[in-house]
């Protein structure tokens, strides 16, 4: 698949929650080729050296949606834009989700931002989703999860809105009932980590999307290793780039918490 380097056009943008901006741009070029789970890094602004890596949180008729939060320069210049301006995009990068293949039960878990990127999947995998919040002010995509999804579980970490909890009690509650065959998860580190382990235990077909600090985003800095189980015999792990080889990888390669 081809990345390019395109300008193209912001068609709708939304505050969705505080800080967290919406933007629906052009598709209509190189980006239409976007699966589920790549990212595009776009330039934030004149006064902004580095791109941003932000993930593809869906595709429909030449679209492409995507969400960010305002955490720091970057997003700050990029929110500023607005409807009808063109953004300067790198894009379609990296490798994403599994969705070309036919899961029973597949469960999508996502928490906070990292909800985005699971959009598309839900929309190709028709899942179980669980969707984990701090609280109910930052709850996003419900509605949107819920149209293309089997069954929507919503927790928050104060009991807010829908289940107190972590999304692990969900989908533990979940696979005391049913044979999943299927996981896929975004979100914070600690989540990440715990899904993947109950995923092993299971031995559940499971992939992970990591969220590593950026700089080129084409596998050219070194800036966003993780480490790997190494392909090689005789060696036990290397560092794969996650912008190259991820942002999606095999739970069962990565090697978080080892
Ligand atoms: Fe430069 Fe991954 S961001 S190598």
């Amino acid at each position: 698949m081809k990345k390019e380097l395109v300008k193209t056009k912001i068609l709708q943008k939304r505050e969705v929650a505080p800080n967290i901006f919406e933007f629906i741009i052009d598709a209509d070029n190189a980006l239409r080729e976007s699966k589920a789970g790549q990212f595009i890094h776009i330039k934030c602004g004149d006064g902004v050296y580095l791109r941003r890596p932000i993930s593809i949180c869906e595709l429909f008729e030449n679209k492409l949606r995507f969400l960010f939060e305002v955490k720091g320069e970057g997003t700050r210049e990029l929110a500023e834009n607005e409807q009808g301006d063109f953004l300067d995009i790198l894009g379609p990068l990296g490798i994403g989700f599994t969705t070309n293949k036919t899961y029973q039960t597949p469960v999508v878990i996502g928490g906070g931002i990292g909800i985005y990127p699971l959009l598309q999947v839900a929309k190709e995998v028709n899942p179980i989703t669980i969707l984990g919040f701090r609280n109910k002010s930052l709850i996003t995509l419900e509605d949107d999860f819920k149209k293309v999804s089997k069954d929507v579980i919503i927790t928050t970490d104060d009991g807010s809105y829908g289940r107190k909890g972590l999304v692990t009690d969900s989908l533990c509650e979940i696979l005391s009932k049913k044979t999943v065959d299927a996981i896929f998860v975004c979100g914070p580190m600690p989540m990440i980590k715990a899904v993947r382990k109950i995923a092993l235990e299971h031995n559940i077909f499971c992939e992970v999307s990591l969220e590593e600090r950026m700089a080129c985003g084409i596998g050219a800095c070194l800036c966003c290793a993780t480490k790997v189980k190494s392909p090689v015999v005789g060696e036990d792990y290397t560092y794969f780039h996650v912008c190259k080889a991820g942002p999606v990888f095999d739970a069962k390669e990565v090697m978080l918490d080892e």
